[in-house]
């Protein structure tokens, strides 16, 4: 049943998959950027977050590191989110974190739409890709299947329309909803120390709307929201569910995944925040159970 407030909101996407099957790539050629070539070895070391904009809908898309070390920041990654792209790499087909990625979306219970990469490339063999997913239970509509397979050249932006009229239209199904009003509650998807600004936390926003001179406590840090920037680089007044967005005036580095509450009571929150920090630093014995 439908709550009369609760709006619609757009669909925060994440793309995994193997490392170097492009996912970055794919990600520029939605956004016409270049971030995959100013990445140091072509690495996605953090989660980038974007919303982009077609046909009068949007779209905010997670970029997650293909690195193994990065697992358990990719689990949280699916987690946030309301589909997964799993981008398989068309010359290369299924690898083990193309496997490990079906196995996060699966226990996250997101639906996968893949994106076949690099059709372009010497020896992409989309269809042996097609067998080898229909095989852990993913079968295209051409094997009697449901999953949506999209071919595509990130390199060459070929298919990309296709593949975001696919995502729309998953979308649309999903029926994705979220309170507008109210106070807001997100999601930290990374944080770093800026020069100049201090901790800075790039949040999800799920629920609510985010502004400038909000209390928030967000694991066991705290603050008046200094500032919100957009994905553009841009300070914004708002955000509001599924909006990515840089908050400062945090008054330490929250850790991925950690939840971020408005408050009202300044004074308490402070308090909260005070007591999960010294919990954080006691010896590990002295931690009871939660
Ligand atoms: P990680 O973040 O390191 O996991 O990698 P990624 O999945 O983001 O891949 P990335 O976008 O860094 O691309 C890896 C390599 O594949 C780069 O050299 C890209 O230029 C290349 N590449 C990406 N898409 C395509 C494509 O459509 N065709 C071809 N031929 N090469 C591509
Ligand atoms: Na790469
Ligand atoms: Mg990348």
């Amino acid at each position: 049943e439908v709550t009369p407030d609760l709006q619609l909101r757009s669909p925060v996407v994440a793309f995994l998959g193997h490392v170097d099957h492009g996912k970055t790539t794919l990600l520029d050629a939605i956004r016409h950027t270049r971030v995959a070539a100013g990445e140091a070895g072509g690495i996605t070391q953090h989660i980038g977050a974007y919303t982009i904009h077609h046909g009068g809908k949007s779209i905010t898309f997670i970029d997650t590191p293909g690195h193994e070390a990065f697992t358990a920041m990719r689990a949280r990654g699916a987690s946030i989110t309301d589909i997964v792209v799993l981008v398989v790499a068309a010359d290369d087909g299924a690898m083990p974190q193309t496997i490990e990625a079906i196995d996060h979306a699966r226990a996250a219970n997101v639906p996968i739409i893949v994106a076949i990469n690099k059709i372009d490339a010497p020896g992409a063999n989309p269809l042996r890709v097609k067998t080898q997913l229909q095989e852990r239970g993913l079968a295209p509509e051409e094997f009697g299947g449901e999953t949506i397979f999209c071919e595509v050249s990130a390199l060459k932006g070929k298919g990309i329309d296709h593949l975001l009229e696919m995502i729309l239209l998953q979308a649309e199904v999903l029926e994705l909803r979220a309170l507008f009003d109210g106070p807001a509650v997100g999601r930290v998807i990374e944080a770093q120390m800026e020069t100049g600004r201090g901790p800075t936390a790039s949040i999800l926003v799920q629920k609510g709307t985010l502004r400038p001179g909000d209390v928030v406590l967000c694991g066991p840090y705290w603050g008046r929201v200094r500032a919100l920037i957009n994905d553009l680089g841009k300070t914004v007044r708002e955000a509001g569910p599924s909006t990515p967005v840089k908050v400062t005036g945090l008054s330490g580095l929250p850790s991925p995944g950690e939840e971020l509450l408005v408050e009202s009571d300044e004074r308490r929150v402070r308090q909260i925040a005070e007591e999960r920090l010294a919990l954080l630093k006691r010896p590990r014995q002295e931690v009871g159970p939660k």
